[in-house]
């Protein structure tokens, strides 16, 4: 979604700016701007609708020395994608770039007389608000702080001012904002990638907290003007993490690399020799564990269906345990009730999707101990739960989320397994799950390396329909829905999942030579019941693509079989060749594969 990035120190502001802005990139976007000032005051605004190129070409025909400036990529929210819309926000003598919504913006415009408005936006009104407040005697930070505490909603803010330009002051409310505390320079930005190769410190901003950057240093302060101590941390992500490679796009790249992804997320935790889970992190004693009655698990989109397939593993693997799935968004604001002895498992790949963070704090607010199964470290979500897993698959550049699912379904799985070990579960019960975990890496590198061409040809006998049915059965329900999520957001194609047993009870009323339809079918006792959905579907002229781990003669259009030693685990398999067949097909289709129309990395409105 929008990106913020800041600067102020010796270099030139408008080349520290720009490369941050084209690392934000992937978060999603529809235009760019920049201001930087000047040592007599002036401001250079540029704005531009579309992508950071095109305000590139901007920057290159209005080159300046400016070395104090901030940055915005805008994913619109109020009023349509233009260059009168994208930020920074002007009003007097300040400029504003702005993540996140103020939700009380018509009330504080209509307040507002002193200004003329030419945006639909509701920064300009913040803009607008604090340029009220910003009197000859008033300092900047006094005028932010302000205009702050008149606002409701949420922000990740931005501010500098001619008047003031030795210093750039940032503000946090639900938007998450960084610091880079470099060597006679500050960085700002709403992403630690935007900071990486400039500084490894970094001063993550807490909601309620504001700061003034200089060139030598950080004020930290609340609304009310107290001081805070600022702690800097260490970013631990490295630059080859979040380059291509090599690869024509990262969702190739972060496909191809789960075998290494998943070692991460596995390494040091499962213990093949004891056939054991050892997961540090949870801050729960064994015996807290053993006394977990009710599991749910919370996320939005393919993190939901992480859980979801999740959910089968748990409920196989302990008694007498409860296990819900939630859609955050939907959770957040039903009355719902969890019982004693609950545990909420919060599954984010960002750690700041705004539903999924409105539901964690609604969940502690009702005293439910959370856990977080998070990919990016020192997240928001990482922050604010109780214990949790880290589940290490390295930035996600590309806005569909395909190593993140793969990781987040071992990590819970492992959960799951260690939930188990305290209950005191047989190992007889437990011992495949960890062996299986064990194995993961090497099969879905075996997958890859056998399958990544036949899914490429399959992916073009495919990439010309309108509409696509996923069908799945039991763990492969869940597998199924990830599928159609995969493919609609990058292909366009229209695609649904569904419990293959629903077929009957609805959508094969839809078939026709428009569709085709993935039947996802695995060895086991649901087999046959499966077979009978494909030939639901073959008696209906249907234009099935089967993939399967099954050597069982199949009747369909197109079988892709996998030969695999997984089989609890085999859905995760089933799973890598649905995400190349969806990035061939979008391929194929001549679609923006890493940056989809209309979408963002990272969802922080909820
Ligand atoms: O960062 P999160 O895991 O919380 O994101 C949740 C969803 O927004 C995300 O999975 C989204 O559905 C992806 N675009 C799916 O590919």
């Amino acid at each position: 979604m929008c990106g913020i990035v800041g600067y102020i120190g010796k270099r030139d502001a408008q080349d520290v700016l720009l490369s941050g802005l084209r690392r934000l990139e992937y978060r999603g976007y529809d235009s760019a701007g920049i201001v930087t000032i000047d040592g007599s005051n002036q401001a250079t605004l540029l704005r531009a609708n579309g992508k950071v190129a095109e305000l590139g070409k901007l920057v290159s025909t209005n080159q300046n020395k400016d070395s104090v400036g901030i940055g915005h990529t805008r994913w619109a929210t109020h009023g349509e994608p233009s260059e009168i819309n994208a930020h920074p926000h002007r009003a007097g003598d300040i400029y504003v770039v702005h993540n996140g919504i103020i939700e009380n913006y018509k009330e504080l415009k209509a307040e507002l007389k002193d200004h003329t408005f030419v945006s639909g936006t509701d920064t300009e009104v913040l803009a607008a608000l604090i340029n009220s407040f910003y009197g000859v005697d008033t300092s900047l930070c006094d005028a932010v702080s302000k205009a702050l505490q008149l606002v409701v909603g949420t922000y990740g803010i931005a501010v500098v001012s001619t008047r003031q330009p030795d210093e750039v002051v940032v503000a946090r409310a639900g938007s998450p904002l960084i610091i880079g505390v470099g060597k006679d320079e500050t960085l700002i930005a709403s992403d630690a990638s935007a900071l990486i190769g400039h500084t490894s410190q970094a001063i993550y901003l807490n909601d309620g907290e504001m700061a003034i950057c200089r060139r030598d240093g950080v004020e930290l302060q609340d609304l009310n003007s107290q001081p805070i101590s600022a702690q800097v941390e260490t970013i631990e992500v490295d630059m080859q993490a979040i380059q291509k490679q090599g690869y024509d796009h990262f969702l190739l790249k972060e496909i191809s690399e789960q075998p290494q992804t998943l070692r991460s997320t596995l390494n040091g935790r499962v213990i093949v020799e004891d056939k054991r889970i050892q997961l540090g992190g949870l801050n729960l004693t064994v015996e807290q564990l053993k006394d977990i009655e009710h599991v749910t698990i919370i996320g939005c989109g393919t993190a939901y269906y992480a859980g979801l397939l999740a959910s089968y593993y748990l409920e196989q693997l302990v008694d007498n345990l409860t296990v819900e799935v939630v859609i955050a968004s939907e959770f957040r604001y039903r009355s719902f009730y969890m019982p004693k002895n609950s545990v909420a498992l919060v599954v984010s790949q960002s750690g700041e999707t705004a539903d999924t963070l409105a539901c964690l704090r609604e969940v502690k607010r009702r005293g439910v101990t959370t856990l977080g199964i998070i990919n990016a470290v020192g997240s928001t979500i990482a922050r604010e739960v109780d214990g949790g897993v880290y589940v290490h698959a390295g930035p996600e550049i590309s806005v569909a989320s395909t190593k993140a699912f793969t990781s987040q379904v071992a990590a819970l799985t492992m959960f799951g397994v260690q939930v188990a070990q305290a209950k005191g579960v047989s190992v007889q019960r437990t011992a495949q799950y960890v062996e299986e975990l064990a194995l993961l890496p090497d099969e879905i590198e075996k997958v890859i390396t056998t399958h990544q061409k036949e899914m490429a040809e399959v992916a073009k006998k495919y990439a010309s329909y309108d509409h696509a049915l996923f069908l799945g059965r039991d763990t492969l329900f869940p597998v199924a829905l990830e599928g159609a999520l995969k493919l609609k957001e990058i292909s366009y194609i229209q695609a649904e999942g569904y419990a293959t047993g629903e077929l009957k009870h609805g959508p094969i009323a839809l078939l026709d030579d428009r569709f085709f339809e993935v039947v996802l079918l695995m060895e086991g006792w649901l087999f046959d019941k499966s077979i009978s959905g494909l030939s639901e579907i073959n008696a209906r002229g249907g234009h099935v693509l089967a993939i399967t781990n099954s050597a069982k003669e199949i009747d369909a259009e197109t079988v892709v079989r996998v030969d695999t030693k997984l089989d609890i685990l085999a859905p995760i398999a089933l799973n890598v060749l649905q995400q190349l067949f969806a990035y061939y097909i979008a391929v194929a289709r001549g679609n923006d594969v890493d940056q989809p129309r209309n979408l963002a990395k990272s969802v922080t409105v909820e």
